[in-house]
């Protein structure tokens, strides 16, 4: 349904949700030749439509609304409650933040976010975690918007393709952020992108888009050459001009080279890759509520280190290779990896004769 090869660059700037999209990142990038996206899991419906009218405003190019399929989630008993809120009290950080358990509903109904995406259908509709109803992947085709979702496994991309998606974005284990596993309690076979892309194009017969420590043109050139029609990158796009990350999560994206990037469930509940820092290393052993419940008793101490730009006790998300990561508005960084493709798939051609 989307046609990739149309596009002036295989490249999708990844979903990000936490408030790092916005209008003028995905549309510099749509205009650049690419796919510009949003993370939308915890928005309003009003702030997607905002964010839609805004990019359709300042581009005629493709856009990718991205949401969470989230599960249905209960708070655990009292006596765990506890263990987890006095686990984030009196941390080592300067200033207030409060840490109360929250009151059902956990998350967004995804019937309601999805309005404004009914209204001014974006070209392409992504999933994470799972898959959606198969009311909401009809109503997406009927109003012609293509669907992706996220596989970190055959099995999961076997599923996707079932239920009529229209492409598989392969997560493999260095990306940064939420991991995609539809079960994060079952076994994790921790594919690598490139792998886990080249067993999806010879398993599934849907497009495959890969995504994990894409950071240059030469790792695009790899991920076409195992079959991908496009590369996804997140934290690439991290460090652009035009990107509304906090001012501490470009500084140790851009500095702190040596910590590297770890699994943590200890912000949000579930996996995802982020660099190593305090809060890590505090939460380790701790014990943590479920998904999403723990990101919103996290909420208020993330948004006091925003306030006062201390990187210690933010979600940093990052993939593993983010030392590549480079400063450059995202029409340049587009233009730059658009060049190393080129000398690379020639370099390949090259080397095949
Ligand atoms: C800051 C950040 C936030 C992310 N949020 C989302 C999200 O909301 N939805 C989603 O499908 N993927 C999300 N991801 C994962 C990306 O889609 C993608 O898998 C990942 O960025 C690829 O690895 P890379 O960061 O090394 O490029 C996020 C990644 C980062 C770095």
């Amino acid at each position: 349904m989307f046609n990739f090869s149309k596009l002036g660059v295989p490249i999708i700037q990844a979903p990000m949700a936490g408030g790092t999209n916005n209008p003028l990142l995905a549309s510099e990038v749509s205009n650049a030749g690419g796919v510009g996206s949003f993370g939308f899991a915890y928005s309003t419906p009003q702030k997607i439509s905002e964010d839609l009218v805004a990019t359709k405003s300042l581009t005629n190019g493709p856009i990718n609304a991205n949401f969470f399929v989230f599960s249905p989630v209960d708070l655990p008993a009292q006596s765990i409650q506890m263990q987890a809120i006095e686990a984030l009290k009196n941390l080592p950080i300067e200033g207030e933040y409060s840490v109360v358990t929250p009151q059902a509903p956990f998350y967004p109904a995804i019937e309601d976010q999805l309005h404004p995406i009914w209204e001014h259908r974006p070209e392409i509709l992504t999933f994470h975690f799972g898959i959606p109803s198969l009311s909401l992947l009809e109503k997406a085709h009927s109003l012609g918007i293509a669907v992706g979702i996220t596989a970190t496994n055959v099995g999961e991309a076997k599923a996707i393709e079932k239920v009529g998606a229209d492409f598989i974005v392969a997560q493999g284990i260095e990306a940064g952020g939420h991991r995609g596993i539809f079960n994060p309690d079952g076994d994790d076979e921790k594919l690598s992108a490139i792998d886990l892309t080249k067993q999806l194009v010879k398993e599934c017969k849907i497009p495959v888009v890969s995504a994990g420590a894409i950071m240059d043109g030469a790792d695009i050139a790899n991920t076409l050459k195992a079959g991908a029609v496009a590369a996804q990158l997140g934290t690439a796009f991290l460090c652009c001009d035009e990107s509304t990350a906090s001012p501490a999560h470009k500084e140790y994206l851009l500095k702190h080279h040596s910590r590297g990037s770890v699994f943590t469930t200890g912000f949000s509940g579930r996996l995802a890759r982020g660099i190593d820092n305090e809060f890590i290393q505090l939460m380790n052993g701790k014990v943590v509520l479920p998904f999403p419940i723990q990101n919103t008793i996290t909420a208020s101490l993330r948004q006091l280190a925003v306030r006062v730009n201390n990187g210690e006790y933010q979600s940093l998300w990052a993939g593993q290779d983010y030392s590549r990561i480079r400063k450059l508005s995202a029409r340049n960084l587009i233009l730059r990896l658009k060049e190393e493709l080129l000398i690379t798939s020639t370099e390949q051609v090259l080397h095949k004769n």
